[in-house]
């Protein structure tokens, strides 16, 4: 199969362990008989200082024209603690997700049995945890009307919702379900909010629809605790958009490093693939970056084309890594450690 895949490598450490999920893929492509063509894009803050914009046009051609995106992070210290920046890193995030239509972001959680004393959560908790988070990613809070009033000292973000955004998204989280556990919660905030309101509504209209399928249904607050005092309830979680961003956060810390959480952007165009652990501007150019996360990214990008045999070779070395130690320092338990290419290439060779 000829394969297209556009690199958004991004800021910080984006750059280097976007290259160890390519050495993945290219070890993956050699395996079994394929052409993988890569093309590359700006976003983020590299894209501000070359084209003061973090989402350019060019770049979302370079998405539209290929199969797949891997990308890696966007983000750069110089914009954070300036509320006054006119053009931020994030922006290009926001601007890809909506352009590309990306509805729908995955977060699988799945825990690793040797790194289980790394979760701060009791091992008995967390030994067998393994679930989906899924959260709609281009409604909401992020893109409703926003504004100032008062001379700016009134502030507003608007949480809206319309029913095809909530029907598109359930819909995807009973298939999820029903290929897993058949266990979708849908998460909200019913008791409060008119846009849950409308959420909790629709599920429960969608849910006979699923009769194979056990749906319940959390309070966010609730969903956060149930999160940290048991997370093997869960099997497919689905939430609107910024419930699902600080749930995802909590969740990414259950396995015990975020630098092995790969997820999923996908929608109406291309999909898109990162890992969820941000551009952390500390490491970058150090060559100390997990890179495990984004080649487990790569094997979402590559079963998303249909090509499961291959993702699960990816899945497979990099478990291999795992087990025999051949890790970054953030994994290494105080024991010998190595640095993002070696582990690239160790994974690479294991493929
Ligand atoms: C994420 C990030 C983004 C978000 C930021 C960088 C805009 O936190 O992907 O979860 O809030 O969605
Ligand atoms: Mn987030």
């Amino acid at each position: 199969m000829k394969i297209k895949i556009a690199k958004l490598p991004g800021d910080g450490i984006g750059p280097e362990v976007v290259e160890q999920a390519v050495k993945a893929i290219d070890a993956v492509a050699k395996k079994f008989g394929h052409e993988v063509e890569y093309t590359f894009g700006y976003v983020g803050a590299c894209a501000i200082d070359r084209f003061g914009n973090a989402f350019p046009d060019e770049t979302y051609q370079t998405c539209l024209d290929a199969d797949a995106v891997l990308f890696g992070a966007v983000g750069d210290p110089k914009y954070d603690n300036d509320p006054t920046a006119k053009v931020r890193p994030e922006q290009g995030l926001l601007a890809m997700r909506k352009q590309l239509g990306l509805f729908a972001n995955l977060r699988p959680v799945e825990t690793f049995k040797s790194l289980i004393n790394k979760s701060p959560l009791k091992p008995e908790l967390v030994d067998g945890a393994d679930f989906l988070c899924l959260r709609e990613l281009t409604g909401g809070m992020y893109f409703g009307a926003k504004g100032r009033e008062d001379n700016g000292d009134t502030a507003y973000d608007t949480n809206l919702y319309h029913r095809y955004e909530v029907e598109r998204i359930l819909r995807l989280g009973y298939e999820y379900a029903r290929k897993r556990r058949s266990h979708l919660t849908v998460v909200d905030k019913a008791n409060v909010l008119e846009s849950s309101r409308l959420w909790r509504q629709i599920a429960q209209e969608m849910a006979p629809q699923y009769p194979d399928v056990t749906t319940d249904y959390m309070y966010v607050d609730n969903a956060a605790m149930k999160l940290i005092t048991g997370p093997k309830f869960f099997d497919v979680m689905v939430t609107e958009n910024t419930f699902g961003d600080i749930l995802t956060d909590e969740a990414s810390c259950i396995s015990g490093s975020m630098g092995l959480l790969a997820s999923a952007s996908v929608g109406e165009k291309t999909g898109v693939f990162e890992p969820i652990h941000g551009s952390y501007p500390q490491a970058a150019g150090k060559n100390i970056a997990n890179p495990l996360a984004t080649i487990l990214s790569a094997a979402m990008l590559l079963e998303h084309l249909g090509l499961l045999e291959e993702g699960a070779a990816v899945r497979k070395a990099v478990a291999a890594s795992i087990d025999a130690c051949y890790v970054t320092e953030d994994l290494a338990n105080g024991g010998e450690c190595h640095s993002t290419s070696e582990v690239g290439d160790w994974v690479a060779a294991q493929i």
